[in-house]
């Protein structure tokens, strides 16, 4: 894999393809609401990849689908170009999915298994009112771009392993050539082998095709390498969005400066600077979230304070966006 530096690929553009604001989804359950995704901003320019990392039930693939329209938003907006799409009708948004499209975590669930490999791929053309005559070449042509056989066309998803499957998903999420995609943990469920293939392949895939993505993670150590810039999510917020070298090396939210504690770093002597920052207790439900700074009762720089404070996102370096209250 290969580190991407601020001279790098994808941050030549300062052109903004997406621009999320204050977005909310909420979950009305038995209980009370869910408040999975509860006021997320960020851009994402043409060209680049956003990393979007946090623990488990953060809010990453709730802010994933709501940004494509899978699910509709609480509240807040989406531009995709320019053009807020948030509000549009499933039919006015149908222009903008060709656009828009998205890579599942797990690709045993997400193929459908009475279905050929080259119908799943057709698929989005046939949605998408592609041309009768150019639909079957292309399957094979995706096929091929992902490092599949064109005669995979005519099996079923259960006779490939996990690492072709998701080819598979991706040569159906490029079948309608869109331009943003949202890749969500594409290579956790897969062997460790394996996912550097992937990752780089998908690199590959954006150079030629010049895509965008939105990239996400559990975990910091996998996005470091695909993502021009990071940001970091913690109960339905994100607390700190930076380029991705110096949101490694001059993380400033307790929060993210935990999630680069647990990475294991081979040399003892980085190790050693870099002191295991264990999390005290569980993530707080988004049920019943802290008031204040969420992160307050788990943060072990809190004050009082914290209990009370803004967090929106300052600007505490030109790019680096952080909202911890005592930073
Ligand atoms: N359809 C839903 N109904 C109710 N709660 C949901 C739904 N989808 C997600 N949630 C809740 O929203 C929170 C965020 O979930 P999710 O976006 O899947 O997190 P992540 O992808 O970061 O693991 C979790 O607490 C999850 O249980
Ligand atoms: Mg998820």
């Amino acid at each position: 894999m290969t580190e991407r530096t601020a001279a790098g690929r994808g941050t030549g553009s300062e052109t903004a393809l997406l621009e999320v604001r204050d977005l909310a989804k909420h979950f009305a359950v038995p209980g009370g609401t869910v408040r999975s995704v509860d006021g997320v901003s960020f851009d994402i320019r043409a060209g680049e990849t956003l990393g979007l990392v946090g623990e488990s039930g953060c809010g990453k693939t709730t802010t994933g689908r709501t940004i494509v329209r899978l699910y509709e938003p609480t509240g807040g907006s989406v531009r995709f170009m320019g053009q807020d799409i948030s509000r549009l009708s499933q039919h006015g948004m149908l222009p903008w999915r060709k656009r828009m499209q998205m890579i599942f975590q797990d690709p045993y669930a997400s193929l459908n298994p009475r279905m050929t490999v080259g119908d799943i791929v057709m698929e989005p053309m046939v949605i998408h009112g592609f041309p009768r005559d150019e639909r079957a070449d292309r399957v094979r042509h995706l096929l091929r771009m992902v490092g599949l056989n064109s005669e995979h066309a005519n099996r079923y998803p259960h006779e490939f392993s996990g690492g072709q499957r998701q080819r598979i998903g991706i040569a159906r999420a490029l079948a309608v050539e869109p331009e943003f995609i949202v890749c969500d943990e594409p290579i956790s469920a897969l062997d460790v082998s394996i996912q550097a293939q992937i990752v780089n392949m998908l690199e590959d895939l954006q150079d030629e095709l010049g895509l965008t993505y939105l990239f996400i993670a559990h975990d910091l150590s996998m996005v470091k390498h695909i993502s021009d810039r990071i940001a970091v999510m913690y109960l339905g917020n994100i607390v700190e969005l930076a380029e991705s070298g110096e949101l490694y090396n001059n993380p400033q939210h307790p929060y993210t400066r935990s999630l680069l504690s647990a990475i294991p770093i081979p040399d003892p002597d980085l190790s050693d600077a870099r002191r295991r920052i264990s999390l005290s207790g569980e993530i707080p439900s988004p049920l019943n979230p802290p008031s204040g700074c969420k992160f307050h009762t788990r943060c072990p720089d809190a004050r009082p304070e914290c209990a009370e404070a803004d967090t929106a996102l300052r600007e505490l370096r030109p790019g680096h966006l952080c909202g911890c209250p005592m930073a």
